[in-house]
């Protein structure tokens, strides 16, 4: 399973790389604005420099709502940097870029995924990831987790070559039960990421060790 991470901000992506367990990066509207970024050309700087820290595929997400906007902002994305991979909403004007888009040779992501009828699609249309959001659905009182298995269960039955892409990570539990229900990423805030180090046992343990080798003299 392929770890990402879900954010713009540059030091966190830093942060995970060092890790060495970082295999890309995904980026939404509202995680760019969260930075601070503002106007056209400081965004795609702004993707460039993420490209420039990890060596992985980087999800740059187009605004525009209508298929013409769309693949115009998808050729610009693109041509930014080999990483790039077009993040498109799952709407009727969005699957038709996909098409479009993959047709072209251009990597997409489908985003805002939230029924397996919509992972369908985004499959059919050529779709190179396809992003259900998890901790969402978990919002409305639905468990996000069986999306992940319905999804992942119809592209195995059908041999679609689509990746799942579990997005909207909101725990580290989340990630184990993705890997455990076969997803091929997921995209996790840094904190989930290093959630996962955490157990009280290491921690006791470590402690215990210690502290027996200052009784070596070291
Ligand atoms: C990822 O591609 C999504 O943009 C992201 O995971 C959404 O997460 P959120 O529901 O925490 O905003």
């Amino acid at each position: 399973m392929k770890f990402f991470i879900d954010t713009a901000n540059l030091d966190q992506i830093r942060e995970a790389q060092a890790l060495g367990i970082l295999d890309g990066v995904t980026t939404n509207p509202s995680l760019m604005a969260k930075e601070g970024i503002k106007g056209k050309d400081a965004i795609l700087k702004h993707y460039i420099d993420i490209c420039n820290i990890v060596d992985g595929p980087v999800s740059a997400e187009v605004i525009s709502t209508e298929f013409e906007g769309m693949i115009a902002e998808a050729d610009v994305l693109a041509s930014l940097h080999d990483n790039i991979v077009v993040k498109i909403p799952m709407t009727k004007d969005g699957i038709k870029a996909i098409r479009y888009l993959s047709d072209k040779g251009i990597r997409t992501n489908c985003t805002l995924v939230f029924s397996a009828g919509q992972a369908i699609l985004a499959a059919k249309a050529g779709a190179t990831y396809v992003s259900p959001f998890i901790g969402r659905i978990d919002d409305s009182s639905v468990d996000g987790l069986d999306l992940i298995d319905q999804i992942v269960s119809i592209y195995q039955i059908h041999g679609f070559e689509t990746k799942v892409l579990a997005a909207s990570i909101r725990n580290t539990l989340h990630i184990v039960k993705c890997a455990e229900l076969g997803a091929d990423v997921v995209t996790s805030p840094l904190a989930s990421i290093l959630g996962l180090l955490y157990h009280p046992l290491t921690d006791i343990g470590l402690a215990k060790f210690i502290e027996d080798s200052k009784k070596m003299g070291l």
